[in-house]
């Protein structure tokens, strides 16, 4: 063969020999450095870590009922794995280093393949040191399309997220294990934006109707929302459809991990301001993705939007016969820790606070070599998240959806992550019907790294 090819040119002869080597067919998803213009002109531009270069990663989009496969490549110099965040999967791909899988070194990769059970708005994002892996920009959208499509004219992902960006240097603010930071709200940053831009906008004719999938990617910041010069519905949260969609009369929130299907209709005026807005602490109301009104794409607004599609196996019997198993949110400033376990021993509060834990999940601090839980396989379980410390959590729980019942038994929409305020409780009931290590822990990400993380075993 050799002899033959002389005369070619080097980089065209190798190339099919090359894809073999480094594919093996399934198609790759570098986690690597790259730099983004994050901050308006006049600033420097951010140094990232990124999928395949971009903030966020490239929107992966597979059909219902699909795979999605990818080849993990680290060309970063630490390491890292991606979780699947919402994707009911099987166990071994769910990504977790230390727990699903052990984290993937610098120059090696791991190959994710897995099923696409339920239609809707999901994410993905590094599960190593994720606090600092996800905040340097190590996420991105993943779209599972339902089959028949709802009746829309655009369909746009909106990953909302909030970067702490050092406006001299462009470069993050590295306090990614600073105690004060992890042992109060978590890392926010000085910058918000959508897909990227902090100048995020789309536009639209008026009575176009839109779907957007918001997902909220960033590190601690809950965000409150609202629509100007839009008429909309929530369609699902969570990737999950909601039974009937819901009109939007109201400021939406939007926890960390947390995503909202809106169908929107534009009822602004051509020239006028539309979008979403965003709460801005004492400033007010800021725009997070501005609409321009550019014309009519329709005379006439349409009717309320149809539900989407139910996913399929979500029923969950025998709640009231189910035990309750409690998970008090523990810790954090103002309140510390008294008498919290570390894997099994008992640690004094100084102890804890020099390894740079600050919360426990039911007077366990960080993820422990038993599991907070066990559960037989099809078993309806039950865990009261009782908040007591001063500021909010956004749970998740890996491989299940739950719903959240209220005290008075009524039962809330599918989710996977649910915020819970201080001195509120959260109780969630699921079908344990996916065998696994799962884990369930705070997606503000700076408390989940320091003690809020723990775990369930579907057996
Ligand atoms: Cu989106 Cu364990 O996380
Ligand atoms: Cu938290």
């Amino acid at each position: 063969m050799g002899p033959t090819r002389r005369g070619f040119c080097a980089g065209l002869a190798a190339l099919p020999l090359l894809r073999p080597a480094f594919g093996q067919g399934m198609r790759s998803l570098t986690a690597g450095k790259a730099t983004v213009q994050l901050a308006p002109d006049a600033y420097p531009a951010t140094p990232v870590w990124a999928y395949d270069g971009t903030l966020p990663g490239t929107v992966l989009r597979a059909p219902q009922g699909g795979r999605l496969e990818r080849r993990l490549v680290n060309a970063l110099d630490v390491p890292t794995s991606i979780h699947w965040h919402g994707i009911r999967i099987d166990n071994a791909m769910d990504g977790v280093a230390g727990l699903t899988q052990d984290a993937v070194p610098p120059g090696a990769g791991f190959d994710y393949a897995f099923d696409l059970p339920d239609a809707g708005t999901y994410w993905y994002h590094a599960h190593v040191n994720s606090t600092e892996q996800v905040a340097r920009g190590l996420a991105g959208a993943l779209i599972v399309d339902e089959s028949a499509p709802p009746d829309i004219d655009r369909d746009e992902v909106l990953m909302i997220g909030d970067w702490l960006i050092d406006p001299d240097t462009g470069s993050f603010v590295d306090n990614f294990a600073a105690p004060m930071t992890l042992s109060h709200g978590g890392r926010t940053g000085n910058l918000v934006g959508v897909n990227g831009r902090h100048d995020f906008s789309l536009s639209a004719g008026r009575n176009e109707r839109l779907r957007l999938r918001l997902i909220n990617s960033a590190n601690a910041r809950i965000f409150g929302l609202r629509l100007e010069g839009l008429r909309g519905w929530t369609v699902a949260l969570d990737g999950m459809p909601l039974a009937e969609p819901v009109p939007v009369t109201d400021m939406l929130v939007l926890a960390p991990a947390q995503r909202i299907d809106l169908i929107v209709d534009v009822t602004a005026e051509p020239g006028a301001a539309a979008g979403i807005g965003f709460a801005d602490g004492d400033d007010g109301w800021g725009m997070l993705a501005a609409i321009e009104v550019t014309g009519h794409s329709a005379t006439v607004a349409r009717d309320r939007p149809a539900p989407l599609p139910p996913n399929p196996r979500m029923q969950i019997g025998g709640i009231e016969a189910a035990p309750v198993l409690d998970m008090p949110l523990q810790g954090g400033a103002m309140r510390g820790l008294k008498g919290a376990r570390f894997d099994g021993q008992d640690m004094g509060w100084r102890e804890l606070v020099r390894n740079g834990q600050f919360w426990a999940l039911a007077g366990q601090v960080g993820l422990g070599t038993a599991p907070f839980a066990t559960l037989s396989r099809g078993e309806t379980a039950r865990i009261r998240m009782a908040n007591d410390t001063i500021f909010p959590h956004a749970m998740h729980l890996h491989g299940m959806h739950f719903r959240v019942r209220a005290p008075d038994g009524t039962l809330g929409p599918l989710r996977d992550t649910v915020l819970v305020m201080p001195n509120d409780m959260a109780e969630i009931v699921f079908v344990a019907d996916n065998p696994g290590k799962w884990l369930l822990h705070c997606h503000m990400l700076g408390h989940a790294a320091s003690g809020m993380t723990n775990w369930v075993m579907v057996a």
